[in-house]
């Protein structure tokens, strides 16, 4: 077994989890004001206070260009693939690709235990939820931190520890030989790089045909990043990976290094840039936004970092 060492700060754990619970409440309030529609997010977050306009805009942009990404890799596998979440939290993306009768051959949410025992419990005692991972010729088999659909799986497990990985994946019936998507929303920067890079590795090892979507920080190197920083510090919450997410360049090399054949990276504003004119302008109408100027730093503070171990996958882009 692989050990976690000091320099991996375990004693960080508790910090990370608590982002999942930002994420989700993030999501909700966006949600909530029409910037998206989830019909799902509010059974795994009761009520939020409202964030600033500029968060809303920002959480809107990375659901919709991950949205437009999933879909694309689903449409040109035609279903014949598999999705692979990592640090899930209470993403509820397969909900929605049930909803949109978008079907995949397997789908599995990686997190802490301490994260999937929450979903577990939420989805036990959600109809809604519930009945989407259930099959009328497969039981649900759940226990405290793990549970087994036909298609859907949630496990719990430290992704910095490679065989349990492994094992997670192997009890989750995935076919190493099927396309398989990997998304990370905001995740690998919690692991050192020896750790993240171990995975990465790992996945380009063995999934003959992979798909990475990596959403998560860049240009951490300058002021307005130093900020971020230090609010993430002041609760209790160290960047072990910052290392990676310098700028587009260390996303897309962390990738390479990695054994992966190509990478494509592009800050948020790029992004923005490229979104459905038309949704733009909706959202835009949702609320007032007199810090444009924060938006943009923001943006230019996350990027979308695209990854594959398969050429014909460097056409999934936005
Ligand atoms: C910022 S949250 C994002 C959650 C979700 N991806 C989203 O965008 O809503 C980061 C997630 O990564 C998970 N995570 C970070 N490091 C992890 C590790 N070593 N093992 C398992 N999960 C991890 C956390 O528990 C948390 O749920």
């Amino acid at each position: 077994m692989d050990g976690l060492s000091l320099v991996d700060s375990v004693g960080n754990d508790e910090a990370v989890i608590a982002t999942n619970d930002d994420a989700a409440s993030c999501k909700r309030c966006a949600v909530a004001l029409g910037y998206w529609h989830d019909r799902y997010i509010s059974y795994f977050v009761r009520s939020t206070d409202r964030k600033a306009p500029e968060i809303n805009r920002g959480y809107f942009a990375r659901a919709v260009a991950i949205k437009i990404l999933v879909d694309k890799f689903i449409e040109v596998n035609n279903g014949n693939c598999q999705i692979v979440n990592i640090g899930a939290g209470f993403d509820t993306l397969y909900w929605r690709l049930i909803d949109e009768g978008k079907s995949v051959k397997g789908f599995v949410e990686l997190d802490f235990p301490g994260v999937t025992s929450r979903k577990c419990l939420y989805i036990q005692r959600t109809k809604q939820l519930l009945q989407a991972v259930s099959d009328e010729d497969y039981d649900v088999k759940l226990n405290r931190h793990n549970l087994h659909g036909h298609t859907y799986k949630l496990a719990g497990v430290d992704l910095r520890n490679i065989s349990e990985v492994e094992a997670k994946i192997k009890e989750s019936d995935l076919e190493y030989s099927l396309p398989t998507l990997f998304l990370a929303e905001c995740v690998l920067v919690y692991m050192t790089i020896h750790r993240s890079s171990q995975l990465l590795k790992w996945i380009a090892e063995n999934f003959k045909s992979a798909f990475f979507i990596n959403y998560e920080m860049v240009n951490l190197g300058d002021r307005f990043g130093d900020v971020m920083l230090s609010n993430l510090h002041l609760r209790g919450c160290d960047l072990a990976g910052a290392e990676a997410c310098q700028s587009t360049e260390t996303q897309r090399k962390r990738f390479l290094d990695a054994g992966w054949a190509g990478a494509d990276s592009y800050d948020m504003l790029g992004i923005w840039a490229r979104l459905p004119p038309e949704e733009i302008a909706r959202v835009t109408q949702i609320e007032l936004l007199d810090e444009q100027e924060l938006l943009n730093q923001l943006f230019s503070h996350y990027a979308i970092t695209t990854a594959w171990t398969d050429h014909r996958w460097s056409d999934v882009q936005l």
